[in-house]
């Protein structure tokens, strides 16, 4: 276990949302348990409801009995954990409130670091951020002014930004109050096991690395399937759509992972140098690509989903076919296709290797039927395979695919945390790698924005639930 983290506070706006509800209380309370927070943190719960801290510590109670993994959840533990947990009342637009923020952190109890180190967590829509961000300056607790000595950080949710335009307000907005090294921007896709060792599988192995190049690799194919709707969030939606809720982030940041460069070294910034110049040599798209790169998909009964307009043209899905216009990817094409309502829930990269030079094994579709692949599977089994051609028992020589497979649950043993397990430790340790740069958060609304524009005025092609989606976007893979 790393060392632990220095007495500190952690500010939660929106203490009343779906994810801090579902993910960031849970995370909290679990991390304690194991031990990996200092003798003294506080907890403290900002929302428009007005609550006292007791009301506050029951809500959470049965917020953890829904949505922790159970184990601890007794009395004794949650009232060691409840004695940490304070709320503020507080309309986040107005600026006055911020005092009484400032208050239960400033005069708690000023001689154990509790107001030296502060963590702000933004679990509220986008459009708050840049309101939030000034009014804690206006208060002085803005890090850029903090003159105590210790830290103070922000962790953003996503979506962060709406466009390429609306990003770069946001970084401005927000970079004036808290310097880029003290900015989370969170991408819980980060915080998964299987994609942290994307980077390890790559760069640890001597016998992959020589192969991941435009001379041996025909392909790569992302793919994040859900077999369910938007379930409630149908205003969401209707604003974002698939490739801003799934394409801009978790989809890119993947791609990024598995075609970047080697870093210098395993500091933050040489990651996320090479991730930021990986998003930035992707070849932009033009109205004319669309036909050929493009396919979006709706499910049918979308429109009858709650709080979506019975004519919405908001896409479900999307089948999008990339170029990395650098040495090692030119002309390799990268499928990331993505999309609610399909026909089951998979997270998962395929990298297809090209095939041998001669084929002495039967007709040459033979090829791609045993073609070499590595299949990192990030959802729901956590896999790496290894595809390759192997002779069928018997007199003929006839080649079938076979796999060479690890697990992660049959090779390790250890207690799983979950991505906010690792994003909050993390965040608070000061480990940035696994956030999103400034830089890298514009490149890649940049890309999607380019994207929405070419095939602007084109509806979505409607298709069947539970399905691969459109027919039609196999033809991306042309
Ligand atoms: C969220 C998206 O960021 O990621 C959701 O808003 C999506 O639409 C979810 O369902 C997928 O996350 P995971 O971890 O379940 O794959």
């Amino acid at each position: 276990m790393q060392e632990k983290p220095d007495n500190f506070s952690v500010v939660i706006f929106g203490a009343n949302s779906d994810l801090a509800s579902r993910k960031l209380f849970p995370s909290l309370f679990e991390l304690a348990q194991w031990g990996h927070w200092p003798e003294e943190y506080r907890i403290i719960g900002v929302g428009r409801a007005d609550l006292s801290h007791d009301e506050f510590r029951a809500q959470v109670f049965e917020k953890l009995i829904t949505h922790s993994s159970g184990a601890f959840l007794d009395e004794p533990h949650f009232k060691a954990f409840s004695r940490r947990l304070f709320y503020v009342r507080l309309d986040l637009t107005d600026s006055e409130g911020y005092n009484d923020l400032y208050r239960e952190l400033m005069y708690f109890s000023p001689d154990v670091g509790l107001a030296e180190h502060i963590l702000f967590y933004l679990s509220t829509p986008p459009d708050l951020a840049p309101i939030i961000v000034k009014n804690l300056d206006h208060a002085g607790l803005g890090e850029k002014k903090d003159s105590r000595g210790g830290w103070r950080k922000i962790i953003v949710e996503k979506p962060y930004g709406t466009n390429l335009q609306t990003a770069r307000e946001l970084n401005v907005a927000i970079g004036e109050v808290f310097s880029e090294d003290r900015i989370f921007r969170i991408d819980h896709y980060l915080g998964k096991e299987p994609v942290q060792n994307i980077m390890v599988f790559r760069f640890s192995n001597g016998i992959f690395e020589p192969l991941w190049t435009r001379h041996y690799i025909a392909n790569v194919e992302i793919t994040i399937a859900e077999d369910f709707g938007i379930r409630d969030r149908g205003a969401f939606y209707e604003e974002a759509g698939l490739l801003r809720d799934i394409m801009q982030n978790h989809a890119l940041q993947l791609l990024a992972a598995v075609a970047m460069e080697p870093p210098v070294d395993l500091s933050a910034d040489s990651v996320r140098d090479e991730k930021a110049k990986l998003l930035r040599s992707i070849r932009p798209f033009l109205p004319s690509d669309a036909e050929e790169s493009i396919v979006l998909g709706q499910y049918e009964g979308y429109r009858s989903e709650k709080n979506v307009a019975p004519n919405s043209t908001v896409e479900t899905f999307a089948a999008v076919k990339f170029y990395v216009d650098n040495w090692r990817w030119k002309d390799v094409p990268f499928f990331i296709k993505a999309g609610k309502n399909l026909a089951e829930t998979v997270t998962k990269i395929v990298i297809t290797f090209k095939c041998p030079p001669q084929n002495y094994f039967g007709p040459a579709e033979s090829c791609s039927y045993i073609a070499n692949q590595v299949i990192f599977c990030i959802q729901p089994d956590e896999t790496i395979a290894l595809r390759f051609g192997a002779k069928r028992p018997g007199e003929s020589v006839i080649t079938d695919p076979v796999y060479m497979k690890f697990d992660y649950k049959t090779s390790f043993t250890e207690a799983g945390m979950t991505p906010y397990h690792r994003l909050l430790l993390d965040a608070i340790n000061g480990d940035q790698m696994n956030f999103i740069r400034q830089d890298s958060v514009e490149y890649s609304w940049a890309i999607v924005d380019a994207i929405r524009e070419a095939v602007k005025g084109t509806p979505p092609e409607s298709y069947p639930i539970h399905s691969r989606g459109p027919e039609s976007a196999v033809r991306i893979y042309s």
